[in-house]
């Protein structure tokens, strides 16, 4: 196993992040107005989505931030953002395994996300991740001129057998 990264600590977002995962996130993102809003991550804090900041361990700042919303037996990746400064380095990647790592303990066997055709980076992204195409959105995103489709990404997490229940059930 990996040992764990000490640049950086992984904990639960809160409200109080918010200002700061935005101005990351604008400065990630292809252009600004694709970030999320201040309500996109207060209505999904208060909801209850799963929610983690990866931050600086020595500055607290924060580099990354990933956020899903769980279904039955799947997962709906709503965002994932790394800091401008950190692109290309292997982060969301990393942040996705802990994703996927919590789908497998939840036995979430699918994970689903919408993204822009436009953002050549999280499309090579979530295809080097093994996600494929399974439908397009019309008109799904706002766009600076008009509506932009979403493109419906899949990918299958690999669930271990479940283990025999006890005989003392019966
Ligand atoms: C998309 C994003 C999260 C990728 O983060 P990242 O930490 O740079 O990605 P990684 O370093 O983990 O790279 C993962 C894979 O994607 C590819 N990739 C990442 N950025 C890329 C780019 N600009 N162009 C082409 N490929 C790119 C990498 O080559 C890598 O594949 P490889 O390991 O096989 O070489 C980041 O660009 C970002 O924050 N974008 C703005 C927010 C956004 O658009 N989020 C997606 C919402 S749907």
């Amino acid at each position: 196993m990996r040992a764990p990264d000490t640049r950086f600590i992984d904990r639960p977002m809160t409200d109080a992040d918010i200002a700061a995962v935005i101005a990351m996130e604008r400065q990630a993102c292809l252009h600004p107005s694709h970030a999320w809003s201040d309500d996109n991550y207060r209505s999904s804090l208060r909801a209850g989505y799963w929610a983690r900041v990866r931050c600086d361990a020595d500055t607290g700042r924060v580099c990354a931030v990933i956020v899903a919303m769980d279904g039955v037996d799947e997962v709906h990746l709503l965002n994932i953002a790394v800091d401008q400064a950190w692109h290309g380095q292997g982060m969301a990647r990393q942040l996705l395994s802990v994703l996927y790592a919590r789908s497998t303990q939840r036995r979430a066997a699918l994970v689903w996300l919408e993204v822009r055709p436009s953002n050549a980076p999280a499309r090579t992204l979530y295809e080097r991740e093994g996600f494929v195409q399974v439908g397009v959105r019309k008109g799904y995103y706002p766009a600076p001129e008009g509506r932009e489709d979403a493109l419906v990404m899949r990918r299958e997490v690999a669930l271990p057998p479940l283990t025999e229940a006890p005989d003392a059930l019966d």
